[in-house]
């Protein structure tokens, strides 16, 4: 009922988040005789003066990236909004948020709408073509959910010929459902709640997602499961955050940050708070 056909730019809401420290480190970002156009190599530059950087994502997500009441506000939440205010931090310039479809992420990135997509985004060698990525994130595995009454009976990829398979629109899970169960008929919907929607309705089958969020909406939901099918996931499933391609200089600086916070196992510690919080959230 809600598959909210919101335009491609359907940007639900705004949120800042993250305080800076001080805007511009070194004193000397002013310099003059700009023009207007700005390469995505200078696109930092551009950053730095207007001490904002705008992210698109899709906040549908948990554990990655959802909403939740906080001190009672909804507010975007999760691992990689964790990981990006802190980012901010570190570059010294705060963060907006802009929520939309997941189908609009890359789009809006491309027509410059926002800076960078942080969304649980996977770096494929297909996106490698439009875009830069920072290094890979998190590794996800591909997951089958089911409703629970169904779980002895999608046992295997097999099992699910001739039966309706959801993904979310415009994510690798629509490649997944085509390439992995080509007998299948995909149903894609926006925003991966409704998929969860729909298989507690059962007028879907199956939902293909990947496994920290799957783990998560089925935990959230006592009629769901992971099934036993089993999906192949490939390396170009990982997580990274998306830039503009050749904006080399953000993306070292990105990289340098985020290499950091995967070794020390900051990111890790993320998810699993986030995990928390998105139960905590849903028993409500
Ligand atoms: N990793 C998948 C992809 O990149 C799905 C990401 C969906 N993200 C979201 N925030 N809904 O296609």
């Amino acid at each position: 009922m809600k598959k909210g056909l919101l335009s491609l730019v359907g940007i639900a809401s705004i949120f800042i988040l993250g305080a800076c420290g001080s805007s511009s480190k070194s004193g000397t970002s002013s310099s003059s005789g700009e023009s207007k156009t700005t390469d995505a190599a200078d696109q930092w530059s551009k950053i730095e003066k207007a001490g904002i950087i705008k992210v698109g994502t899709s906040a549908d997500f948990a554990p990655f990236e959802f909403h939740a009441m906080v001190n009672g506000k909804d507010q975007i939440v999760g691992a990689d909004i964790d990981m990006m205010n802190a980012i901010g931090k570190e570059l010294g310039v705060k963060v907006e948020y802009v929520d939309m479809d997941f189908n609009a992420v890359l789009a809006s990135l491309e027509q410059g709408q926002v800076d960078i997509a942080v969304s649980g985004i996977s770096a494929t060698d297909k996106r490698k073509k439009t875009f830069n990525f920072s290094v890979n994130y998190f590794s996800p595995e591909q997951l089958v959910v089911v409703n629970k009454a169904n779980t002895n009976k999608y046992t295997t990829l097999d099992s699910l010929a001739n039966k309706k398979v959801g993904a979310q629109k415009g994510s690798i899970q629509e490649s997944i459902v085509k390439d992995q169960l080509p007998d299948s008929q995909i149903v894609s919907l926006a925003k991966v709640p409704n998929l969860m929607v729909e298989l507690k309705q059962n007028s879907i089958d199956a939902a293909v997602v990947e496994s920290a969020v799957a783990k998560s909406y089925v935990a959230q939901n006592d009629d769901l499961a992971i099934a036993d099918a089993k999906l192949e996931t490939s390396e170009g499933d990982a997580y990274a955050i998306a830039l503009p391609k050749g904006s080399t200089k953000l993306t070292e600086k990105i990289d340098t940050i985020l290499k950091k916070m995967i070794e020390d196992g900051t990111i890790k510690e993320y998810v699993q708070k986030n995990t928390d919080l998105a139960n905590e959230n849903a028993s409500k």
